[in-house]
C-alpha cells in the first residue's frame, strides 16, 4: 500500500462495521510510522488474532501490535479513559509494551459515566440499537460547545467547572426521561483526578505529529471505525452513529488536510452484516442466515449481540465506493462463503416498481427497497490456504471479478482467514 508515492492512507469500512479492518490495518501497519484512529470510541471492536492470542481493540489502534509504530487517538474520537486504560493495561499483560509509542489529541473528547449513563436511559438509543458506550451523548456535548476535552485535564479546576455544568444538565434530562438514577459531580471529578496523571503525559497536539511525520516522508495509516453506511452523513440516518466514519472524517478528525491523503482503501466483506436496528436490505432468511452467522463466527466484538447476516450489496458498495473516493478494496471473510452452492449477489434495488440504482436517503424508502439478485456459483472448496489470487478455485476468481466489477474499485486484498498470514495482495 506504501509506496514512495503513498505516503497517507485511510483505512475505512465501507458497509455497516465489522468489515474485518482491524486486521487489515495490523497488516498494513507492519509498514506504517504511524496509525491513528479519527472517529468513534469504545463502540469499536477490532479483532487481531496473533498465533493463538486474540486481540480485541476498541480505542487503541491495531498498529500497537507492531513494535516499531506509534499509535494516535486522534481529535476526531470520543475517549472513554478509564476503558482506554484498561486496555493499554491489557495489552501491557499480553507482553505489548506501548510505552512512548500511544499519543493522544488534547482536542479530544471525553466519555464520562453519564454519557454511558444516559445513552442507556434513552429511548432513542434503544430503537437505533446504540452499543450503550455513551457515543451520542458525548458527541451532542461536543458539538453543544459544552464538550470536556483531555485537553482540560491539564487544568483540574476548569474540568470540575465544565463538570458541574454538564452533570448537572445530564441529571435534568435523565429525570426528564423518568429514569431515577443520577450522576455525581463529585465522583466524576474524583475520576479524573485519579486518571489525569496517567493520561496527561501522553496528551499533546497530535495534529502536529502527523503533519511533521508527513512532511518527513514517513507513512501514516489512518484507521476508520465502523463503516459508511453508519456515517452520520452518509449512513442510513436516524439508523447510524454520531461520527464521520467516511473519508471525510480522516482529514477532520486527525487534524490534517485532505490534501495530505494519497489513497483510501475500503473494507467490505465477501458478505454483508449489521449489528442494531435499520434496514439491511440484503439480509438473508432464517436458515440461511443462521448459518452465515455461524460460519462468520457473527457477534458482536463489544456488545455479544448476534449480527444480521446477507448477500453482498453492490448497491451499498458502489455508494461507499462514491462517498469515500475509495482507490481500493480489501475483501474479506472469503472463506465463509466456502460451502455454498450458490451465492446470490445484490446488483441494484428496485423501489416501488422502478429501478434504484443509488441508496436513497429516505430509510422509509431503503425499507422499502427489493434488492436484484443474480446467483453466482459457490466453489465448494477450502480458501484458507490460498496465498496468491491464482490459489483460489475459479469460482471464486470469478465471484470477486464481479464484486469488483459491481462495485467500480479494484479489489486491492483478499482476506481469507483470521490469521495474519491469511491474506492476498492483488
Ligand atoms: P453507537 O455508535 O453506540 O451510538 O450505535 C449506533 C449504531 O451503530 C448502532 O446500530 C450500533 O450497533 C452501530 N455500531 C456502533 N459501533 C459499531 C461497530 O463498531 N460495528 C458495527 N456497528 C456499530
Amino acid at each position: 500500500m506504501f509506496d514512495p508515492k503513498t505516503h497517507c492512507v485511510v483505512v475505512v469500512g465501507a458497509q455497516w462495521g465489522d468489515e474485518g479492518k482491524g486486521k487489515l490495518v495490523d497488516v498494513l501497519a507492519e509498514r506504517a510510522d504511524f496509525v491513528v484512529r479519527y472517529q468513534g470510541g469504545a463502540n469499536a471492536g477490532h479483532t487481531v488474532v496473533i498465533g493463538d492470542t486474540q486481540f480485541i481493540l476498541q480505542q487503541i489502534p491495531s498498529g500497537i501490535l507492531h513494535e516499531t509504530t506509534s499509535c494516535i487517538v486522534g481529535n476526531g474520537v470520543v475517549l472513554d479513559p478509564e476503558t482506554f486504560l484498561s486496555e493499554l493495561d491489557g495489552l501491557a499483560a499480553k507482553g505489548i509494551n506501548s510505552d512512548g509509542r500511544i499519543f493522544l489529541s488534547d482536542r479530544a473528547h471525553l466519555v464520562m459515566p453519564f454519557h454511558k449513563l444516559l445513552d442507556r436511559a434513552s429511548e432513542k438509543s434503544q430503537n437505533i440499537g446504540t452499543t450503550g458506550r455513551g457515543i451520542g451523548p458525548t458527541y451532542e456535548d461536543k458539538y453543544g460547545r459544552r464538550g470536556l476535552r483531555l485537553g482540560d485535564l491539564r487544568h483540574l479546576e476548569h474540568a470540575r467547572d465544565l463538570l458541574k455544568d454538564l452533570v448537572g444538565r445530564a441529571n435534568r434530562l435523565l429525570e426528564l426521561m423518568g429514569v431515577e438514577e443520577r450522576a455525581s459531580v463529585e465522583e466524576h471529578a474524583r475520576l479524573l483526578e485519579r486518571l489525569a496523571p496517567r493520561l496527561v503525559p501522553i496528551t499533546t497536539d497530535t495534529g502536529y505529529l502527523v503533519y511533521k511525520a508527513l512532511q518527513q516522508g514517513r507513512n501514516v495509516l489512518l484507521e476508520g471505525a465502523q463503516g459508511a453506511l453508519l456515517d452520520v452523513d452518509h449512513g442510513t440516518y436516524p439508523f447510524v452513529t454520531s461520527s464521520n466514519t467516511t473519508a471525510g472524517g480522516a482529514s477532520t478528525g486527525s487534524g490534517i488536510g485532505p490534501t495530505a491523503i494519497d489513497g483510501v482503501l475500503g473494507v467490505v466483506k465477501a458478505y454483508t452484516t449489521r449489528v442494531g436496528n435499520g434496514p439491511l436490505p440484503t439480509q438473508a432468511e432464517g436458515g440461511t442466515e443462521e448459518e452465515l452467522r455461524k460460519l462468520g463466527g457473527e457477534f458482536g466484538a463489544v456488545t455479544g449481540r448476534p449480527r444480521r447476516c446477507g448477500w453482498f450489496d453492490a448497491t451499498v458498495v458502489r455508494y461507499s465506493v462514491r462517498v469515500n473516493g475509495l482507490t481500493g478494496l480489501a475483501v474479506t471473510k472469503l472463506d465463509v462463503l466456502d460451502t455454498f452452492a450458490e451465492i446470490p449477489v445484490g446488483t441494484e434495488y428496485d423501489l416501488d416498481g422502478s429501478q434504484c440504482h443509488e441508496m436513497p436517503a429516505d430509510v422509509r424508502a431503503l425499507e422499502r427497497v427489493r434488492p436484484k439478485y443474480e446467483v453466482l456459483p459457490g466453489w465448494r472448496k477450502p480458501t484458507g490456504g490460498a496465498r496468491r489470487l491464482a490459489d483460489l478455485p475459479p469460482e471464486a476468481r470469478a465471484y470477486l471479478d464481479r464484486l469488483q466489477d459491481l462495485a467500480g474499485a479494484a479489489i486491492r486484498y483478499v482476506s481469507v482467514g483470521t490469521r495474519r498470514d491469511q491474506i492476498i495482495e492483488v
